[in-house]
């Protein structure tokens, strides 16, 4: 049997929107065993449990792309990652399905070939780049189409909390909020804070952080969509944290310098929400995992 386990992923980072993506110490895997049926799904709902579930699909995939024969397979889902909340759960999903296959096969694929085929399947790299290599990556589509990523270490001394609201934001409506031009003005502002902004996370200087996250191309906009984005906002800001909203939300990851503020996060919000998930987190620095069992 074959166990993946992958982490959650977030993407933005506030001004580095479609670019930069953290892995985070939350975790899903999959199971994937002989079977004597074509497919076995389980842990997750039944109408997921067919052909076209995203893990299978990947798997699918990856095999197609080796030119093996699609085997058949039990595939067991533990999924903690929350859905369309903005922290990977569709790239956790592509890139189990395409790690799992790779292993079954001997792995013949290195990260970088995981890469392009989980970036065609997601239609970005934000999420699956992380999700594959961990911490803190940023990623983009050169002119011949691959993919280039490049990822930094973010220094030990960061504490994250996932701020996860009981309802969904959806990606699409998300995006369709957006804006469709920038200025010049606008674009240097971005480029400028987003250089910064990675630099700050590798020395670990929450100032610095706090100054160049401040984002002009989706936070003004999709942050109408979280009806709790300013109350959360506070609530990170008096526990002297910065937070931005996690890819297209609606979660919202608060970052601090020290584990006794990332706590005091962790205890307001279940006060003021207590049908919300919290979680306080680290970077994860090794991305997809496999094990042979
Ligand atoms: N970068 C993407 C967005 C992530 O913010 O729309 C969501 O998949």
């Amino acid at each position: 049997m074959i166990r993946i386990k992958v982490p959650a992923t977030s993407a933005n980072i506030g001004v580095s929107f479609d670019c930069m993506g953290l892995a985070v110490s939350l975790y899903s895997s999959v199971e994937f065993d002989k079977s004597s049926e074509e497919l076995e799904i389980t842990g997750c709902p039944k109408q997921f449990q067919t052909r076209d579930n995203l893990v299978y699909q990947a798997f699918v995939k990856a095999c197609e792309h080796l030119n093996k024969p699609v085997p058949h397979v039990k595939i067991t889902i533990e999924n903690n990652i929350p859905v369309a909340r903005g922290l990977g759960s569709s790239a956790f999903c592509i890139v189990a399905g395409l790690a799992g296959a790779n292993v079954w096969f001997d792995s013949p694929m290195d990260r970088s070939e995981l890469l392009e085929l989980a970036t065609e399947m997601e239609g970005h790299p934000d999420n699956v780049s992380p999700a594959i290599y961990g911490k803190l990556g940023v990623s983009f589509i050169d002119e011949s189409n691959d993919v280039q990523t490049v990822h930094f270490n973010v220094n030990e001394r960061l504490e994250f909390v996932t701020l996860i609201p009981d309802y969904q934001v959806s990606t699409d409506k998300a995006r369709e909020i957006l804006p469709t031009e920038m200025s010049y003005q606008e674009a240097i502002y971005q480029v400028g804070h987003a250089v910064a902004l990675s630099k700050a996370m590798e020395l670990g200087d929450l100032d610095l952080i706090t100054a160049s996250i401040i984002d002009k191309m989706h936070e003004p906009y999709r942050c109408k969509l979280i009806p709790d984005y300013q109350k959360a906002k506070d609530i990170c800001q008096q526990a002297n944290g910065t937070m931005y909203i996690s890819g297209s939300g609606s979660t919202m990851m608060a970052i601090v310098d020290n584990p006794e503020s990332a706590e005091q996060i962790v205890s307001n919000v279940k006060k003021d929400f207590p049908n919300w998930e919290v979680n306080h987190v680290n970077v994860d620095t090794n991305g997809v995992m496999s094990e042979v069992i």
